[in-house]
């Protein structure tokens, strides 16, 4: 807890450009708004409704409205609603898994603030899973000692809590809402952030100029080959907040989901722990259960524990072969209860009554982000953070099921309010300002400008590297391996003058990548959701969190 925490650790890492592009662009290019809101999961979305209660707001997502990861979260929300439940007990339930980073204050915040914000998204027509008397339908995950997930529609609690943020957005007269629109960089101008550098979906730049900024662009498991993540989690928002000087942190925690489906030719689409929590079992390539030789709780054992427990069972058999067995659950419960991955697995020939179902661990979350405190404040003026995009001190080393939906929303409203706040009383840039700001970044040429890149092959390319040494088991010589990699990949990629999407998340990417490698490098201990072979101990002289800042 924040009161035994040893003080923060940080280290300079210059890497790459300040800004990735900086065009010529004039007055007709700059649109204005009070508080600029980047991404629209839970947390940008909770921002952008709060901040437009008292001004204008323009949300910028670089997909859909409603692609992120929050639409693909199955298992809940984690709330108090139940009698037998408290404050207090969830409090303590997040601490402990935490493995001693939590700050106290953050998760004292997230635990009381969470129930008022969950009820209002039940305002919004959110449909949570209710039993035949109208009471909410909570259910358990690893780390939870009580029943407070909350779900919706069965398994698609994020596709609905997105549907109703969604509508509730769409019907405010104050937001104005620019899809499939990329962010590119921030523009700060001295300690403050007055707006950022976009791509509208007609290839035109735009400076959105604004008197508050809040990141909310999500995570960055994309860096990982094997990731339970969309396509929109390349880590823009980490990367473009540390290009502009903000401090980020504890990126060495990057949490690995136990249970993803392992198909040749699939997505790796999350099967979901609360299919555990029911009691699937996991399987070795020989058909035998091998979880309870690992943990005294089995397949409820925390995440990290059960994902290295499979590595070393496809060690032990010499097969990457492991299932989920459904089979003795009674297919219509599993239908019943998850409707989604019943419907993906018919997709592909699987009857969860009958067949076993092929899984692998794959990176599902980033524990760290652009460090803020207690108010969604980044360490520049008139920038705020929050979702997974944000560092908290919220999961400490390790994240509960269900608990970053409910961070997203608590800091996501934080952030929109006190942007909201700040921007009522900020002046709006002047534009000539923003204009010499935008133009004003480093050259980004590249030194070998004739190269063809093929961003594919380059990106597929860091997410194997990153999958082999920076994944769910590290050791130093990978790590090393890994940052010389990424120091060469930078030599021809990062200077580069990308001209679309796809090229500027590869910068993102290599960012994020050197930065979580940097991270995982220093932390010579194994903690939480970071394993280090070498280190196998958890050693109380690095009871502090590592951040990292140009
Ligand atoms: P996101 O929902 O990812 O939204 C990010 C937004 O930023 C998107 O709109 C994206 O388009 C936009 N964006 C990104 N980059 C740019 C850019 N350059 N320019 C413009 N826009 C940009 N958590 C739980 O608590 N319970 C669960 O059951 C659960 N299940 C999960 C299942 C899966 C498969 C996954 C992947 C995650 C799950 N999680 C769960 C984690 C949780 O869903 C996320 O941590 C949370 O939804 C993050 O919300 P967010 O708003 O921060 O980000
Ligand atoms: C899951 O449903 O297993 C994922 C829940 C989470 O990541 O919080």
């Amino acid at each position: 807890m924040s009161g035994k925490l040893k003080p923060d650790i940080g280290k300079i890492v210059r890497y790459g450009p300040s800004r990735l592009y900086c065009p010529h662009l004039d007055r007709d290019d700059i649109q204005e708004t009070d508080v600029l809101v980047l991404g629209s999961g839970a947390a940008g979305l909770m921002a952008a409704l709060n901040a437009a209660e008292v001004c204008r707001v323009t949300v910028v997502s670089k997909g859909p409205l409603d692609e992120g990861n929050t639409a693909y979260a199955q298992g809940g929300i984690a709330g108090v609603f139940s009698e037998s439940d408290s404050l207090e007990k969830h409090i303590s339930d997040t601490v402990e898994g935490g493995y001693g980073l939590c700050r106290e204050e953050v998760v004292r915040k997230v635990v009381s603030e969470g129930p008022e914000l969950i009820r209002r998204l039940f305002e919004m027509g959110a449909r949570f899973d209710r039993d035949e008397d109208g009471r909410l339908t909570l259910t358990r995950e690893g780390g939870h000692h009580e029943r407070r997930v909350l779900h919706a529609l069965g398994d698609r609690t994020g596709r609905e809590m997105e549907r109703a943020l969604g509508e509730a957005v769409k019907g405010s007269p104050s937001v104005r809402v620019m899809e499939n629109t990329f962010a590119i960089d921030l523009l700060v101008d001295g300690d403050a952030c007055m707006g950022a550098l976009v791509m509208t979906p007609e290839r035109r730049f735009r400076i959105v100029s604004a008197r508050a900024v809040v990141i909310a662009t999500g995570g960055l498991c994309q860096v990982y080959r094997e990731t339970s993540n969309p396509e929109t989690a390349t880590g823009d928002g980490l990367a473009m907040a540390y290009r502009a000087g903000a401090r980020v942190e504890d990126l060495e925690f990057v949490q690995f989901h136990p249970t993803t489906l392992y198909l040749a030719g699939a997505p790796r689409f999350l099967i979901t722990e609360a299919t555990r929590g029911e009691g699937a079992l996991l399987l070795n390539v020989h058909h035998e259960r091998f979880m309870p030789r690992y943990h005294p709780m089995a397949e409820l054992a925390p995440r990290d524990v059960v994902s290295r427990a499979m590595l070393e069972e496809q060690k032990r058999t010499g097969s990457s072969t492991i299932y989920l067995d459904l089979r003795h659950l009674g297919a219509e419960k599993v239908r019943k209860r998850f409707p989604q991955i019943t419907a993906v697995l018919k997709s592909y020939g699987l009857d969860v009554g009958t067949d076993l179902v092929p899984v692998c661990p794959s990176a599902h979350y980033a524990i760290g982000g652009v460090k803020v405190d207690l108010g969604a404040r980044t360490t520049i003026g008139r920038l705020y953070a929050c979702g997974e995009a944000a560092a908290t001190g919220f999961h400490g080393a390790n994240r509960l099921g269900s608990n970053s939906l409910l961070e997203s929303i608590v800091f996501g409203a934080t952030a929109g309010a006190n942007a909201a706040a700040e921007a009522l009383s900020a002046p709006h840039p002047e534009h000539p300002r923003l204009l010499g700001v935008c133009e004003s970044g480093e050259k980004v040429d590249s030194a070998f400008p004739d190269v063809e890149i093929d961003v594919t092959d380059a990106r597929n390319s860091l997410k194997a590297l990153m999958w082999r040494s920076a994944g769910i088991i590290r050791d130093g010589a990978g790590l090393e391996e890994a940052l010389s990699r990424i120091k060469f990949w930078a030599r021809y990629l990062i200077y580069r003058r990308f001209t679309s999407p796809d090229g500027w998340e590869l910068q993102n990417m290599l960012t994020v990548s050197r930065l979580i490698v940097d991270a995982a490098l220093m932390r010579t201990e194994s903690r939480g959701v970071h394993f280090r072979s070498e280190y196998q101990k958890t050693d109380p002289d690095w009871e502090r969190h590592i951040y990292m800042e140009r």
